[in-house]
């Protein structure tokens, strides 16, 4: 029975067309949530959860995510120049935090078919899917958990949120019964964006996915579905078949990036928890509600 795992895949080929303009040039990975590029913040979670060697599935225009990652001699050089050791022992331990593998998608033709692409280099383990959409609050287990569970089990797990009805038709929805544990279920069913009327239930999958190997036989049966994409959803149904797939329901500490809105909450929230500029962002923000009439 597997038991740990080591591995992370961040999917982030997708074309980012829900954050024109700003992904017009630039991977929507690397718009800056605070100061920080959206994808780091999928990596330190990662690293968190002692998942140091990382596969992102990149494609055209995302050669920034690499340079990100590494280190960069010139930078550091003139950081130690003036003297600025705080910003040069940062920029270093990005570049150190964890072991950046990057695999190009060469045709956009889904989330399946991008995670897919680790294939050769999971091998028979383990491994972690994580999405760049969905950004997780430093405090959030969410992931160590999940990984908990697989140990225990042995089983494929997939993180579960309620959302309100109108919301469901942006996730896969899952049909689940209890599992006898807190917050696990078994999934019985599982539709990729569904419209409310069909949907099963109001619980929806979050970006985080612990898998044994076995997804990629699962992968190999998936036609296209939702959108004329391979759809993850769709091979985690054809594993539901054959064998136990867990969910792992949480409430909190998810912040969904994907979106405008999502976006601006994030970055607020975020804001606040930080030591340099929260305080001070703290009291604009009271002043500011002050202001409009808000309090
Ligand atoms: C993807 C998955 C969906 C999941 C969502 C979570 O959709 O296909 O099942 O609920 O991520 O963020 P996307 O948002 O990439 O369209």
């Amino acid at each position: 029975m597997p038991t740990s795992v080591r591995k992370a895949v961040i999917p982030a080929a997708g074309l980012g067309t829900r954050f024109l303009p700003a992904s017009k040039a630039q991977p929507k990975e690397m718009v800056p949530v605070v100061d920080k590029p959206a994808i780091q913040y999928v990596v330190e979670e990662a690293v968190r959860a002692s998942l140091t060697d990382i596969l992102v599935i990149t494609g055209r225009g995302k050669r920034s995510l690499e340079d990100h990652f590494d280190r960069t001699p010139e930078l550091e050089w003139e950081l130690e120049r003036k003297g600025k050791h705080a910003e040069l022992k940062q920029m270093q331990a990005i570049a150190e935090m964890a072991v950046m593998h990057f695999v190009r998608q060469a045709q956009a033709k889904g989330l399946g078919h991008a995670v897919g692409m680790a294939r050769q280099h999971i091998g028979e383990e383990s491994f972690a899917v994580m999405l760049g959409d969905d950004v997780m609050d430093e405090k959030s287990r969410v992931l160590e958990e999940m990984i908990a569970v697989h140990g225990r089990h042995g089983s494929s797990v997939v993180a579960l949120k309620k959302v309100d009805p109108s919301e469901i038709s942006s996730y896969g929805c899952v049909r689940a019964e209890p599992a006898g544990e807190d917050n696990l279920v078994v999934i019985k069913e599982i539709v990729e964006k569904p419209a409310p009327e069909n949907a099963p239930s109001n619980l929806a999958v979050m970006g985080r996915y612990v898998f044994n190997a076995g997804l990629f036989q699962a992968l190999d049966g998936v036609r296209p579905g939702s959108g004329g994409e391979i759809q993850l959803t769709d091979a985690i149904g054809l594993l539901t078949e054959d064998e136990t797939v867990h969910g792992y329901v949480f409430e909190k500490g998810r912040y969904d990036i994907g979106n405008k809105l999502g976006y601006l909450i994030a970055t607020v929230e975020l804001a606040l928890e930080r030591e340099d500029v929260g305080p001070e962002f703290r009291a604009f923000l009271a002043e500011l509600a002050r202001r409009e009439g808000l309090v």
